[in-house]
Parts: C-alpha cells; structure tokens; sequence
C-alpha cells in the first residue's frame, strides 16, 4: 500500500509565499533598505537562485560561501539569473554586510523570521548561540516556484550549497 509522506520542509514544487519582504539591495559602495516589497511581484517573470544562508559576518558565510556567489555573479547574469540571498537578519545588519562584502547582490532580510518559517528552510543554532537561522542552502526559484534545490539541511557547509554546484546545473 502506498504510504502518504506529507511534504515538509523546503521542496522541489513549493511556491513562493505572499508576503510583504524586507530587502536590501545596492552596487558595491552603497545599499538601500527597501520595506513592503511584496514577494510574489519580487518572484516573479525571473530566474533567481536564492541562497539561504545563516547569517552576516559569521565566519563561513562571510569568509566564503556568499562571496563565491558575488565573484561568479557576472556567470549568473550570463545565464539570466539573479543571485538573492536570505539570512535571519535586520536590514541594518545586512546593509553592512552587503556594503562590506561589496557584494551588488540584494538580500532577503527575514529578521521576523516568517519567510524562513513560511518555506521551511529554518534550522535551530541555539547550540551555537544564534538561535532559530536560515539553514544553507541554494534554490532555483522560477517565476515563484522551486525548481531546483541544494538543501545542507544545517548550516555547515560543503560542495552541495557552493555558488559553483548551482551554476554548474543551471
Ligand atoms: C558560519 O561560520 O557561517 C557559522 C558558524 C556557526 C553557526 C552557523 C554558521
């Protein structure tokens, strides 16, 4: 007999919420916090590869995983893609992280922490004393739907969440 498996967690197939995002977004010298951004409009007509990541200024998130993305963002453009990532941060936080980083790629900032609840892709770092975070991950989100994804499913690091993992399948 075929057993029901209900869908839980971040899947190929799940849509994009609606609701209202914070985002911050700019060039390499300068971000602007953007509030009320509703996220179907922000989703959607686009191919964004949406990288969850667990937080600014933690080693591994500013050390490598998310500047591998700003360096291969040209690479992303090529293929018509927009690189977004999301992170358990206020906009003020992410602002900085951006501006420091130089990273001209705009960030989800899910300080409420309902976008991450919303598409479950949420992971508890309270043993390393950040609390409920964004779990690493990458998505490709088309027109609003998940198409592809690489789920770390923690917040460690390995090949599987890599900027260059994703563009390799694009
Ligand atoms: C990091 O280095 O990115 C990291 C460290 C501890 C917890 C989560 C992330």
């Amino acid at each position: 007999m075929l057993k029901f498996i209900p869908k839980r967690f971040l899947h190929v197939g799940q849509t994009i919420p609606q609701m209202n995002l914070t985002i911050v977004s700019g060039n390499e010298q300068k971000y602007n916090i953007e509030k009320s951004v509703d996220s179907i409009k922000f989703f959607g007509n686009k191919k964004i590869v949406l990288v969850g990541f667990p937080g600014a200024f933690t080693p591994t998130c500013t050390g490598s995983h998310i500047p591998e993305f700003i360096k291969l963002n040209d690479k992303f453009k090529e293929k018509g893609v927009e690189v977004v990532g999301l992170a358990i941060n206020d906009p003020f936080v992410l602002k900085e992280f951006g501006e420091e980083l130089q990273a001209s790629i705009p960030f989800i900032c899910d300080g409420t922490m309902n976008f991450t609840k919303a598409i479950e892709a949420g992971v508890d770092l309270t043993a390393h004393a950040l609390g409920f975070r964004t779990r690493r991950f990458t998505a490709l989100v088309e027109n609003g739907t998940i198409t592809q994804l690489n789920d770390e499913k923690g917040a460690t690091m390995s090949d599987v969440s890599k900027a260059e993992t994703i563009l390799r399948l694009l």
